[in-house]
This record gives C-alpha cells, sequence and structure tokens, in this order.
C-alpha cells in the first residue's frame, strides 16, 4: 500500500494544485489537511506562521506517515518552507509565485504578483524578482478579500464576478498606465476565481504554478505502482468545517472528513 501524498493550505486553495495533480496521478491516495482553524493565513505575521504551520504539519506527519508533504499555499511557503523542511524528515514541495514563468512570456516587461497580504511582503519575492524578473517592472498587490471569496465560491455561497473584480482591480490601478500583460495569482486560492478574472481582463494572462508543481510531484513519486483503484481521498480539517465544504471537496473526489 503506497504512503498517502498530503497537502496543505489555511483551506480550500491548495484544490488548485490537487487538481493538476491528480490528472498526473489519478490512483494516488490523498489526503487534503486545511487549516481553517487559523484561516486566513494572508492577514497573520510571519511569527505566527512559523510557529504554527510546521509544528501542525510534525503533528500530521508523525500520525498520517504520507510519503511526500505538498505544502499547497504560497503564504506558509514563502514564510515558513525552510523552518517545515527542518522540522520534518518526509520531502516537502513547496508553492511560491510563479514570477520565473511570468518573466518568460511577458512581453511588455510589466507582472502583476497578486497574493495575500503577508505573500507580497515576503523577502522571498524579492529574491524571486531579483533572480528571474531583473528587467521587468513587477507590481504586487495583497488581497484578503479574493482569498474570501474564492472560499464562499467554491462552498457554494452567493459570490458575483463584480465582486471578484472589485477584489482585484487595486493591482490594475496600481499598474497605472504602465501595459501589464502577465498577472502571477501568487495565492492556491486565486485559481479558482481566475476564469472571472479573465472575463473582466481579457487582454492579460493569469498564470499560476499548479501544473509545475504537479510535474514535480510526478517526478518525485515515480516508478510506483499505484493502486488499480483511486482510494478515497481525504480531508483533515483543524475546525468543524461548514456543512456546504463537504459538497464542494466531493467535486474533488475528497469524500471522508474528519476534524482534528
Ligand atoms: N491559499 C493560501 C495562499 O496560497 C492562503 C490564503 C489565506 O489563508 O490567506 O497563500
Amino acid at each position: 500500500m503506497n504512503a498517502p501524498i498530503l497537502f496543505f493550505d489555511s483551506g480550500i486553495g491548495g484544490l488548485s494544485i490537487l487538481k493538476p495533480t491528480r490528472a498526473f496521478l489519478p490512483r494516488a491516495p490523498y489526503i487534503y489537511v486545511a487549516d481553517n482553524a487559523a484561516f486566513p493565513y494572508g492577514t497573520r505575521s510571519e511569527s505566527e506562521i512559523t510557529t504554527r504551520v510546521p509544528a501542525l504539519l510534525g503533528r500530521l506527519v508523525e500520525r498520517l506517515k504520507p510519503q511526500l508533504v505538498v505544502i499547497a499555499c504560497n503564504t506558509a511557503s514563502t514564510i515558513a518552507l525552510d523552518h517545515v523542511r527542518a522540522a520534518l524528515d518526509v520531502p516537502v514541495v513547496g508553492t511560491v509565485p510563479a514570477i520565473k514563468p511570468a518573466a518568460e512570456m511577458t512581453k511588455t516587461g510589466v507582472i502583476g504578483v497578486l497574493g495575500t497580504e503577508a505573500t507580497v511582503r515576503q523577502a522571498y519575492v524579492d529574491d524571486l524578482t531579483k533572480e528571474f524578473a531583473q528587467d521587468c517592472m513587477v507590481i504586487r498587490h495583497g488581497s484578503a478579500e479574493l482569498v474570501e471569496l474564492a472560499e464562499k465560491r467554491l462552498a457554494g455561497e452567493k459570490v458575483s464576478r463584480s465582486d471578484v473584480r472589485r477584489a482585484a482591480r487595486p493591482l490594475f490601478e496600481k499598474a497605472g498606465d504602465a501595459p501589464m500583460d502577465v498577472v502571477v495569482l501568487a495565492c492556491t486560492h486565486f485559481p479558482l476565481v481566475a476564469d472571472w478574472l479573465s472575463e473582466t481582463w481579457p487582454d492579460v494572462k493569469f498564470i499560476d504554478g499548479g501544473k509545475g508543481i504537479a510535474r514535480r510531484i510526478y517526478e518525485l513519486t515515480k516508478g510506483q505502482r499505484w493502486p488499480s483503484k483511486a482510494p478515497e481521498g481525504r480531508a483533515i480539517f483543524t475546525a468543524e468545517p461548514p456543512e456546504q465544504m463537504r459538497t464542494a471537496f466531493a467535486r474533488f473526489k475528497i469524500t471522508d472528513f474528519s476534524t482534528l
């Protein structure tokens, strides 16, 4: 029996990484952990994240014995990836803003980075910019509202296109007349509203790291004989989730729920 692959986020955002991963590895066993007791991460301090995430993942790894941990969250990865790696004795894949592909893709040299408030202020983002996008103008914006809207939309609550548009608009206002043609969705929640963003700004390419991370997971788990039938996907929450959340997860083939 293969050990599971553990996905971790503050909420539902990690599903945007799980989805492309399933396309590569449809029969792998998955456990999705949502730290919804501490949601949202994006408005928390660096020290809160650095204390909470490695400790929580340490407990989970001990209990669930995964073969691989995927931090499917830009906020936790840009703040605490090194701490998590130091605390765990299993491989850890992080999710960091897709600035490199954006720099390769832009024609105008103007890139947007739309993440949480915590992610966009990280030195990790400065470093990615220096390394891969030195010739580009990089405009950053953090939105807690967009995280909430993505979470609500997936849970089936009433969210409109205009709410999403309003939450993302400050990034475009910051760009002003600069011809921004690529926007990095630097929060795993945002691909879940990317269809509405593209409808509003059709000339802009919205990109995220989901496929690249899925490919990396595929490489790291290569050569395993997976079960002939996909095992039931499990979700573990750190606080009781709203009932509709279960329906949302079921759409991603996760049907076994528990609370820590
Ligand atoms: N989905 C997460 C990220 O990629 C965190 C969102 C939040 O909890 O604020 O940053």
